[in-house]
């Protein structure tokens, strides 16, 4: 190993709403934690980070402030975020950090100006020499190994945590895109509504998410899955046990589902009609940590007659792709 490899400390991270993935260049990727932090109220002091945060969300210890400073693919809160990323850079390079690195951070499409000066400035505070910001979508569709420096279109839909983003690009640049606040978390809160309507339980965000992945479902399954849940009762408040099913939780999440398929019509009638054209041949990829919701692609393809395939390792996409990005910053750079 040369000297300078030893320096190398350039980073990718995508900053994402539900976890965050740090990519060191020449390393691969080092960190994939939630985007939770908890804070000493009194004090100001940073308690946790990641899934250890995570852990407290939802206990509300009294000392504690336990936040997601990313919030429906926003930066709700700014100096938490600031903290959390700094934190994350930190880890990254433990004491490695010899020279100042350059950093490039993926962001939403519908991210404001003010925001966007809000993640460079976490990145520079954090000791980056240079931060450059790239499109989630982009970046999604160069991690998923789409073609999109050829002029025949690629449509990308990353479905995350806070946002659903749905990205037509051709020869590099996004030609169409949408970007909404539909994704796992609204999915988490559709199953907490439903859980409460039905069956008269009030269940944190973290159970609800369990329940979605252990059952989560957008269609329907031949064989049913069930889960029971212990809880205190909304009406009696005495100690219960309801079980739940794969059947009601196809129900909790058709609204969110539509949702997300609404957003990529809305794409594809906007596409110019040659590059629509494409799409109908080449197909949709679907990738994001809410594509492996089961049957979501096949609900997708039925709804649209666009073939539909998964990326493979849905919740690194962002990353990969900003880190090969960042191992030729040169050509990526405008
Ligand atoms: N097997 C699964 N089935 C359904 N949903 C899943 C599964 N695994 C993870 N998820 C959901 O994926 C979401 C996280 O995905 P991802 O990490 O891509 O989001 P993010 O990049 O942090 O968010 P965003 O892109 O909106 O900022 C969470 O809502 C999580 O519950
Ligand atoms: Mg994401």
């Amino acid at each position: 190993m040369g000297l300078f490899s030893r320096w190398a400390s350039d980073l990718a991270i995508d900053l994402g709403t539900a976890n965050t993935v740090v990519y060191v260049k020449g390393r691969g990727i080092v960190i994939n934690e939630p985007s939770v932090i908890a804070i000493n109220k009194k004090t100001g002091a940073v308690l946790a980070v990641g899934i250890e945060a995570k852990r407290m969300l939802g206990r509300n210890p009294v000392s504690l402030e336990i936040v997601r400073p990313l919030k429906d693919g926003k930066i709700s809160n700014a100096k938490k975020t600031e903290e959390m990323l700094k934190h994350f850079i930190r880890l990254a390079h433990s004491k490695r950090m010899l020279i100042q690195p350059r950093i490039i951070i993926s962001v939403p499409t519908g991210i404001t100006d003010a925001e966007r000066q809000i993640v460079e400035s976490a990145g520079r505070t954090a000791g980056a020499r240079e931060v450059y910001l790239v499109e989630e979508p982009l970046a999604a569709a160069v991690g998923a190994g789409l073609p999109i420096n050829e002029a025949g279109g690629s449509m990308i839909v990353d479905i995350g945590g806070g946002t659903t983003e749905v990205g037509l690009i051709s020869l590099s640049e996004t030609v169409a895109s949408y970007s909404g606040i539909v994704g796992g978390d609204k999915m988490n809160e559709a199953i907490m509504q439903y859980i409460k309507s039905n069956k008269n339980l009030q269940i944190g965000e973290n159970r609800a998410e369990q329940i979605k992945i252990e059952l989560g479902t957008a269609v329907k399954t031949e064989k049913i899955k069930e889960a029971q849940i212990k809880g205190y009762d909304t009406v009696t408040r005495l100690p219960t046990t309801i079980t739940i099913n794969s059947d009601e939780i196809l129900d909790a999440l058709k609204k969110t589902v539509n949702e997300i398929i609404e957003s990529i019509i809305k794409v594809l009638d906007e596409a110019p009609p040659e590059l629509a054209g494409d799409i109908a041949e080449r197909g949709i990829v679907i990738t994001g940590g809410g594509s492996l919701l089961h049957g979501l692609d096949k609900v997708i393809r039925e709804k649209t007659g666009v073939p539909v395939s998964t990326a493979d390792d849905p919740l690194l996409s962002v990353v990969r792709g900003a880190g090969i990005m960042l191992e030729d910053i040169s050509k990526y750079k405008k």
